[in-house]
């Protein structure tokens, strides 16, 4: 008999539990899926070309975000964590993958990078391999791959590294016409076991969620054709949020 639940991480654990191992992106450790995914690096996945998003570069290029300290949440093979770097970043990159992160680590050594790449759960890493505070945390396509239990764990992880006046950045499914994540009801994920390749959002959705923050920019991803050095996907929600300057 199992009578083990005490603290709100027991019952966080107790729903991962929910999602059967391998059934779907997300597992009791989630990386065994993710490692069949980057297994074949000439996949042709268009977020595994070289290529930082189209927003982030715009960001730097209008001066909204300047160079600091970064954390890329669920970098994959890095990226942005990369593109960051050479923007003058210093830059903390976090994947549950070890498959994506060797990769990373492979493409930083070409580039002569100075990513710390940290393979994990980033709500695990946090407070261990990751500590202070980031003026910039990056997120493209990590989110929406979390069930929804799991933006208890989100939301913390921000209050806790976000710099006081520091942005954060998120890149996730769009609900609507060209959508690409579920339209279920966050219930009927656990109703079903599964989270069916991803989240989808609304606007009011995200602004609920990340409401304690200030929004500086909320728009669609553009959409790069193939030859571009960005990478833009129509079907994502691209948005930029800042601390208050005041926050604790
Ligand atoms: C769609 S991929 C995006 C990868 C990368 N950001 C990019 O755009 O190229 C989502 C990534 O999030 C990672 N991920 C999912 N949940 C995570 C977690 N709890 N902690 C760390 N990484 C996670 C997965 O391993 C996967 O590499």
């Amino acid at each position: 008999m199992d009578r083990s639940i005490r603290t709100v991480d027991d019952v966080l654990r107790l729903l991962d539990g929910l999602f059967a191992p391998d059934a779907d992106r997300w597992t009791a450790t989630g990386a065994s899926w993710w490692d069949g995914f980057y297994a074949d690096r000439s996949k042709d996945v268009p977020f595994f070309a070289a290529k930082p998003d189209e927003n982030l570069v715009s960001y730097l290029d209008r001066g909204l975000i300047t160079a600091g300290r970064a954390l890329d949440l669920g970098c994959g093979p890095g990226r942005n964590a990369l593109h960051l770097d050479a923007q003058g970043f210093t830059v903390d990159a976090v994947d549950l993958s070890p498959t994506a992160v060797a990769w990373a680590a492979d493409r930083a050594r070409e580039a002569r990078a100075g990513v710390r790449f940290h393979c994990g759960d980033a709500f695990d890493l946090i407070g261990t391999e990751l500590g202070g505070r980031y003026d910039l945390v990056y997120d493209s396509g990590c989110f929406h791959h979390l069930p929804p239990h799991r933006r208890i764990s989100y939301l913390a992880l921000l209050d806790r590294v976000l710099a006081p006046g520091g942005h954060f950045a998120l890149v996730c499914f769009a609900a609507g016409d060209q959508g690409m994540g579920s339209e279920l009801a966050d219930a009927d994920f656990y109703r079903e076991s599964g989270l069916h390749g991803g989240l989808a959002y609304t606007p009011e959705s995200l602004r609920h969620i990340f409401a304690g923050l200030t929004e500086l920019e909320f728009r669609r991803m553009r959409d790069e054709p193939p030859e571009s050095a960005r990478f833009g996907e129509p079907f994502l929600w691209t948005a930029l949020f800042r601390r208050d300057a005041t926050a604790r």
